[in-house]
């Protein structure tokens, strides 16, 4: 990862590391195949990292509305992808296909202060109103993700899949990893302007009972502790997704674990459902 002596993180080796795993995630993302041109989108808060000096940096610009309202986040910092930018940039150079921004103490607008004004994601609306949900449910969750990866995105075109809870025993009982590591399974949005605020409160309904979100015919939304994990639970659920259709593509439908396998993964390792 590349970092420019007049950035800011060249004297923050904490905040560094926190923003070399978007990185290195960006860099995942693109060798996937999942993030095409500018796709997808990741939000980091990284109020824990920044200090006094940083705190009070200029704004690089006027305030900017997000689009939704965020009044837990008042003075939190997020590191934000830049909006059209591309994850195989933002793997090499973070800094300049992304920034630090400020959320206003009206809640519901930003100023971006570091390190040059690269306007965040068209997905800010989706991303802000989850941290700040994170923040009204005492999660630990600091970071989001947004994804096209193939597999989920193709399984999300035919309806059969989409009712409540299908696709999740779907993936589920094709892998036991995939319960052990995504133990809320995969909510389903129906199709939304991408960039909406719609986008962002069903997102947000729907992470109340699931790990992971799919935006039918366009993407997933992940949230975790950091972005390694939020990837994580994206690459366990595409790798059951890619089972299935290897499966399909041999020409038979498969077994899949059963219900009373699924249900002892739960009871062994203490999962949730
Ligand atoms: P941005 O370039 O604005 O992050 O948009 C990419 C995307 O995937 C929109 O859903
Ligand atoms: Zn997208």
């Amino acid at each position: 990862m590349k970092i420019n002596d007049n950035s800011v993180l060249a004297s923050r080796p904490a905040l560094a590391s926190e923003i070399g795993k978007v990185a290195e995630v960006a860099g995942y993302l693109w060798e996937k195949g999942w993030a095409e041109r500018n796709g997808g989108n990741i939000t980091v808060n990284i109020t824990e990292y920044v200090d006094s000096s940083l705190a009070s940096m200029p704004a690089l610009g006027g305030p900017v509305e997000i689009g939704a309202e965020v009044p837990l986040l008042k003075g939190n910092f997020f590191f934000c992808k830049g909006n059209n930018r591309r994850m195989r940039d933002l793997a090499v150079d973070p800094m300049a296909n992304g920034s630090i921004i400020r959320v206003l103490a009206d809640g519901c607008s930003y100023e971006i202060i570091a390190d040059s004004a690269v306007r965040p994601t068209s997905e800010l609306p989706s991303h802000l109103s989850v941290h700040n949900w994170f923040k009204a449910s005492g999660s630990p969750c600091r970071a989001s993700l947004h994804t096209h990866p193939i597999e989920l995105v193709a399984m999300s075109h035919c309806g059969a899949f989409l009712g409540k809870d299908v696709l999740t025993y779907l993936l589920w009982s094709m892998i036991p990893e995939t319960k052990a590591f995504c133990p809320r399974g995969l909510g389903i949005v129906p199709y939304q302007l991408p960039g909406s605020l719609k986008l962002a409160q069903e997102t947000l309904r729907q992470l109340d009972d699931y790990d992971v979100v799919m935006w039918e015919k366009h993407g997933v939304f992940a949230v975790d502790e950091d972005i390694v994990k939020a990837f994580d639970q994206v690459d366990v659920l595409n790798k059951a997704a890619q089972i299935y259709m290897s499966a399909r593509a041999m020409g038979f439908e498969p077994e899949g674990m059963s219900r009373s396998q699924m249900a002892e993964i739960s009871e062994v390792f203490h999962l949730p459902k």
